[in-house]
This record gives C-alpha cells, structure tokens and sequence, in this order.
C-alpha cells in the first residue's frame, strides 16, 4: 500500500496550483505581472516576473548536494516551512498525534500546535547523554502516530541518534508513520546523513537546511527529502512560487564551488572552537556540566543560570536559557574563535567576582 495512505484524506489527490506557464522569447501576457521593470529592481533575474513556481535549477544543486534524485527533494522556505507542511499534510486535527523527544527543537510542538495535532514527548536522560531509547519511541506511538520527528544531532542538546535506533524506529514504523530525521546541524557530526535510507523506506523524510553549515538563515531555504509520492504531495501544498527570485539568485550563486569550500573551512573551524570552548567552560566552578555536542553549540548546566544570563547581557553576549527540564542550563552557540574569546574573557570576570 502506498505511503500517501498515511496523508489527510482531504489532501491525498490535491492537484498543484496551476500557474501561468513561463516560456522564454515570448511576450508573456498570461499573468497579470507588470510589463516594466521597478527602478529599485537591480536584480539579475527580473522582479516584475513572477519566479519560476518551483525552482528546477535550484532543486537539481541541491539534490545533487545532498547525493539523492531532483524528484525526491522539495525546495522550502527554510525547514520551518517543511515542519509546518509535513504537520498539515500529515495530521488531522483532534484526531491524529506526533511524537518527538524531549527536550528537542521545539518548532514541532509548535507547528503540532497550529494543526491541532496532540504531542506526545518521550523525555530523555542527561544522565545518559540524552540518548534516544527506539523502545520508548515506539511505546508513545499508536495508531494516531502519523510523525514522529527525530532530530540529529538534537537541538538543543547536541545528541546524534545512532543509526542503530533510527533502522529499530523507521523498521516498526513501517506503512503507520513519516518518521522525519531533522538533520539542520548534521554537518557539525562528522556522521553521515539518513537520505541513503530513502530507497529502502517510504516512511523516511530527512530534513536539510542552509542556514547552519552554509550561514544563509536569511535566506531562508531548506530541503525535504524522501519518496517522490511524499514529495509529490508536499510539493501540491506548499505555496506556488515560494522561494522568491533573489533568493533562489543568491542560493544558486552560494552552491557554486568556491562558496561551499569557504563554508567547508567555516565549519571545520567551528568545530574545532566547540571542544576549545568546551575545554574553557569546564574550567568555570560554576559550570557543573558540559554535554558533548555534534552541532554548532553547547549545552552547558551552570549553579545560576539567571546570574549568568545577566552577566552576560550586560557584557553584550546573549545565550539562551530553557525552562522546565533545562532550567539549570544555557545553550550556547559557538561564535568565531574572537567572540569565543570574549565569552569566556567574561565568564572568567564572574567567576572573579563569585570567587
Ligand atoms: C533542529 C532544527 N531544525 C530546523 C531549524 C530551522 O531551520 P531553518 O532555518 O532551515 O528553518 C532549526 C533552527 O534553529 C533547528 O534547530
């Protein structure tokens, strides 16, 4: 039976919107767009023409960036916009349920939230690293369960799922849930991705952005990728025309060769300034524990986390502090090795002071 079974009724055979063709050498008049050019247009492309409604070029650099097939990627507008149409596509509101661990990113809950579909969590342990256990994933799960989303390395604590849990999960889920592998700072792990399980799982979606390992979070463009029929229906619910002309120039312009070996060398630094600041942190009395982190930050438990929250913000560095579980911790991203310096410069001026 196909995987679209698992989609909401309503959406199983939705048609995409069917826009204007766009043909190149023709006099376009078949889409109410203004004929002139805005004096504040500089860009190459032309803004009084619609974009493409979805971008072919764009989607073939990225597939091929990511070793999988144009037809089994959808180009998003940052992997928000991929959570938010994987819950609408997915979930009935008042009937259907997602489950995810916990503590993860928590754009889940909330897109969970806007569709009205339950959350169930299956908490983690910090005292095992926060390692997910694919027994209590598959507890939590019944026959509501349409996703279940895995994030690796997680957000915010730094944990890579082994492959191991994921095969358990993926294998039981079969034919009953998407299970959706978040792999936003996958490039900060040294792992491979989950896309070579594509061809042997319908039910697998991995999820890529841009604005981590390529510093394009402005951007705003992410990929979805899995089985054609998935994408297929995505693609037939995301906006027409979602990715604007400028930023699918500047996307297609940051895949070129140079720009990804400056990235490359970006993120090797980044990951040697993450175990020279976690090194640093451990040093600090008032920094208990320091979890080892496959993604570009650290999450760190301190004595007085609201102490140190203040200090920093007066010292001009932000962190960001959880509540419930994480309450005693503060995630910290790590910067450029100079403003790795100035944190760690002015946690050494607190621990003077407390000291
Ligand atoms: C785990 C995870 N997934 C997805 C995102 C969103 O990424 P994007 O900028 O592609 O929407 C974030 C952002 O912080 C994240 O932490």
């Amino acid at each position: 039976m196909s995987i679209t079974r698992l989609a909401r009724a309503a959406i199983r055979d939705l048609r995409p919107y069917e826009a204007a063709i766009q043909v190149d050498d023709t006099i376009r008049l078949n889409a109410n767009e203004a004929p002139w050019r805005n004096s504040a247009d500089h860009f190459h492309r032309p803004l009084n023409r619609y974009p493409e409604i979805r971008p072919a070029r764009l989607r073939a650099l990225l597939a091929e960036r990511y070793g999988c097939a144009p037809e089994n990627l959808l180009v998003t507008r940052g992997t928000s916009e991929a959570i938010d149409l994987l819950m609408r596509v997915f979930c009935t509101a008042g009937v259907d349920n997602i489950v995810t661990t916990f503590p993860t990113f928590s754009m889940y809950e909330h897109y969970a939230v806007v569709q009205g579909a339950e959350l169930r969590q299956v908490e983690t342990d910090g005292d095992n690293d926060f390692l997910v256990a694919a027994e209590s994933v598959l507890t939590a799960c019944d026959d509501g369960t349409k996703i279940v989303f895995l994030c690796s390395p997680n957000n915010p604590t730094g944990t890579l799922v082994p492959r191991d849990t994921l095969l358990r999960i993926l294998e039981d889920r079969k034919d009953r849930s998407i299970v959706v592998v978040d792999e936003a700072y996958i490039e900060f792990s040294g792992a491979g991705s989950a896309t070579d399980l594509i061809p042997s799982f319908e039910n697998l979606v991995v999820l890529r952005t841009l604005s981590k390992a390529l510093a394009f979070a402005g951007a705003r463009c992410g990929s979805v990728i899995g089985n054609k029929r998935i994408v297929d229906i995505l693609d037939a619910v995301q906006a027409p025309y979602a990715l604007a002309t400028p930023v699918v120039e500047c996307v297609e312009n940051a895949l070129a060769n140079e720009s990804l070996a400056d990235a490359e060398h970006c993120v090797a630094e980044t990951i040697n300034e993450r175990a020279r600041l976690r090194a640093e942190l451990e040093k600090f009395s008032f920094v208990s524990r320091v979890w080892p982190s496959a993604a570009n930050f650290l999450l760190v438990e301190v004595v007085d986390p609201a102490a140190l929250m203040l200090h920093c913000a007066k010292d001009g560095l932000l962190l960001r502090h959880f509540a419930g579980q994480l309450a005693n911790c503060v995630r910290i991203t790590v910067g450029t090795p100079e403003e790795n310096a100035r944190l760690v410069e002015s946690l050494g001026r607190l621990e003077d002071k407390d000291g």
